[in-house]
């Protein structure tokens, strides 16, 4: 076994031996692929719709912003029963791995590919969900003052409505700051790095060189049935029940 140095060690150290990594192997399961594409395209059109206003964009926002809502809920509820890689329990690191990481992104250390996100992408994972499920739950009490409020605005005054709708469009611009982040990133990886990570979303692919314990890759329907089930009731409930 080579020697393991750079952030790998410490991704490596944190993971049961219960398994080998071979070369390529399915680090992105299924459910987390779609998850993030549908998102992506989600995402763009919820902030596309947000900012140009007007009746049937409206309408669209509402619609693309439930869904992300859902979208969320999943990725919450497969952050703890989803394939090795997608929990959060694989890729949440305490700050001195962070710091660690760091110095050794500033000296070239540890520059071949690691399996899962790295510990400051992990954080950043972390900080998209969170701001994605306020900016969703915010809009589901916003109201623009014209024609369009969402489905629980009714439920609260109208200058808590206000208030809220404003923390929504603040949250908006945070997110796109740190999608904007989150993209320049990947595509540095992609280019400076060469390490093909937008291939691996797709693959779900990655090409790992050194030997890491992890459990091989099985997707259990049973598991995503459940938990599509689980997100589908409580976005639902959260939407109409209340
Ligand atoms: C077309 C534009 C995009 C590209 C090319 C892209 C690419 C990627 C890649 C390559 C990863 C994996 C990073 C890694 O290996 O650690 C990733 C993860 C992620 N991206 Fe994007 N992304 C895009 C748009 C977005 C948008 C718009 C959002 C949010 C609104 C987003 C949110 C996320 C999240 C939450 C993850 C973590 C996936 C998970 O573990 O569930 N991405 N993205
Ligand atoms: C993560 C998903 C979402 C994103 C990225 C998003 C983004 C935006 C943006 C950019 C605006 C315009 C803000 C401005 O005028 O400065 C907006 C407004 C609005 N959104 Fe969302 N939104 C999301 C989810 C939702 C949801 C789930 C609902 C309700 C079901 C909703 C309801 C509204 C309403 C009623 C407005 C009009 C408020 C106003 O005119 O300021 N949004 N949203």
């Amino acid at each position: 076994m080579p020697a393991m140095k750079g952030p790998e060690t410490i991704q490596q150290t944190k993971h049961p031996a219960d398994g080998q990594l071979p070369g390529a192997s399915v680090i992105w399961d299924l459910p987390t692929r779609l998850f993030h594409w549908i998102l992506a395209l989600a995402f763009g059109t919820s902030v596309y719709t947000g900012y140009t206003g007007g009746f049937t964009q409206m309408e669209i926002h509402l619609a693309s912003g439930q869904l992300i809502l859902w979208l969320v809920t999943f990725r919450l509820i497969w952050g703890f029963v989803g394939h090795y890689w997608s929990r959060f329990s694989s890729f949440l690191s305490g700050p001195s791995a962070i710091k660690t990481y760091l110095r050794h992104l500033a000296t070239g250390e540890g520059s071949q590919p690691a399996p899962g996100h790295n510990p400051l992408g992990g954080l950043s994972v972390i900080a998209m969900l969170t701001l994605l499920a306020i900016q969703a739950v915010t809009g589901l009490f916003s109201n623009d003052d014209i024609m369009t409020e969402g489905p629980l605005a009714h439920l609260i005054s109208h200058e808590a409505s206000r208030q809220l709708t404003e923390v929504h469009a603040l949250c908006a611009a945070l997110l796109m700051i740190l999608v904007f982040l989150h993209l320049t990133a990947v595509f540095w990886y992609v280019f400076w790095r060469r390490h093909p990570l937008i291939r691996s979303m797709v693959t779900g692919r990655q090409t790992v060189s050194l030997p890491v314990a992890a459990p091989e890759y099985r997707l259990s329907w049973l598991r995503l049935v459940l938990a599509l089930a689980t997100a589908t009731l409580l976005t639902y409930g959260l939407i109409n029940w209340l």
